[in-house]
């Protein structure tokens, strides 16, 4: 080793499931005290760069980046969302790569797989958000939308309400739906699955708990299909039809600033005019500290939506990284040997 060797560890995808990181309640606790650290202004936060390659199919590739000053640890999300991958090429929609850097010299010391990170993190929120929003006894879960953040949002909200058994789940293809019941059943062989070949209303109706996590941008999910008591989790874009936010209850964000200024239904409303500051009953973070209150009464309809808050990201993957590193995961990654100036032959490698 020369003292000027810079080491960092790789971990894929399966090095972080081989060391136990699809761990929802992990994610959790990892979100909830990220909210915290944030409140109380130990967290970098800084704006998240957008760049979209088309305006029609929103292909983009994203930059999150966010500081934990107590842990002294700085990491940075890069993801992919091609949302015409899965139809167009049979590939995901959403792939993602995570750095964490140390912040005594600035030294990387991981560079991971981040779509589970990422996945796990959407997850986590709703399940944050049912554990305060949703009937604890909820026994049904609606899904229009049978891609990765469903997938990982049934596993999610499982953790949050165990006393989930049915599930009822509608896709653009029946075929999604058949792959969602084929790879989700065996990991949760106490629920009930149920295709409804294409038929929204069939998966949503009656449903204690709904999802939309399509990449459709239209309004699929109708005010009239929302029982009294539902918890509704919104995922994706513009996906609900505004009525479904005018009859709620509540409407609870991850944070209100951020969601207002993007394009999901919510913030379609905002800048149409149909929704104002005072329709917001508050942000996620103030339920988690009691500052105000979840659900009150079993008949109440709450909406929820997150955004995503790359602190979030970051300290999940934070959690993932030291699981890992626990479990003996990963792979040592050499960074450099030693300083530019320092290599003996460098004379024979400088182009000039
Ligand atoms: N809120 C967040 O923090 C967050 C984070 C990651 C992804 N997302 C968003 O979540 C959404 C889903 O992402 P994904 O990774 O699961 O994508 P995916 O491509 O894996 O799944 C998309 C699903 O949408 C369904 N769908 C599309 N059009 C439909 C229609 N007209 N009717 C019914 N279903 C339809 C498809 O059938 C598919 O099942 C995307 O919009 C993505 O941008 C949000």
């Amino acid at each position: 080793m020369t003292p000027h060797e810079i080491h960092c560890q790789y971990f894929s995808q399966e090095d972080l499931l081989g060391a136990g990181c699809l761990d929802i309640r992990m994610a959790m606790d990892a979100a909830a005290d990220a909210i915290k650290a944030y409140e109380a202004g130990d967290v970098l936060f800084p704006e998240k760069i957008v760049q979209i390659f088309n305006d029609e199919t929103q292909e983009r590739i994203n930059c999150l980046p966010a500081t934990f000053k107590q842990e002294k640890i700085c990491g940075v999300k890069w993801v992919s969302v091609f949302p015409p991958n899965p139809s167009r090429y049979g590939v995901q929609n959403l792939s993602a790569v995570i750095i964490l850097s140390e912040i005594e010299h600035g030294f990387p010391i991981a560079f991971m797989e981040g779509t589970l990170c990422s996945n796990v993190r959407v997850g986590a929120m709703g399940a944050l958000a049912a554990r305060h929003l949703a009937k604890q006894d909820a026994e049904t879960i609606g899904f229009i939308g049978a891609g990765e953040q469903a997938k990982m949002h049934l596993i999610a909200m499982k953790t949050a309400v165990p006393s989930l058994t049915q599930c009822r789940v509608a896709a653009k293809e029946p075929a999604e739906e058949e792959l969602f019941l084929k790879e989700m059943g065996p990991i949760l062989p106490d629920i009930e699955m149920t295709g409804t070949r294409s038929n929204l209303q069939a998966a949503i109706k009656g449903a204690d708990i709904i999802v939309t996590a399509t990449s459709a941008q239209a309004p699929l999910l109708k005010a009239d299909w929302m029982k009294a008591g539902a918890f509704y989790s919104h995922v994706g874009g513009w996906e609900d039809e505004y009525a479904v936010a005018k009859q709620c209850d509540k409407i609870v964000c991850d944070d209100w600033e951020t969601v207002k200024h993007r394009t999901q239904t919510l913030s379609r409303m905002y800048k149409d005019g149909e929704l104002t500051d005072a329709d917001i009953h508050g942000n996620l973070s103030e339920m988690l500290s009691g500052k105000k209150p979840g659900r009150e009464r079993d008949d109440e309809r709450i909406y929820f939506n997150a955004v995503g808050l790359s602190y979030t990201d970051v300290a999940i993957a934070i959690a993932m990284h030291r699981r890992a590193q626990e479990a003996g995961m990963g792979q040592d990654l050499k960074i450099q040997h030693e300083m530019i100036f320092e290599h003996a032959h460098l004379r024979d490698w400088v182009r000039l």
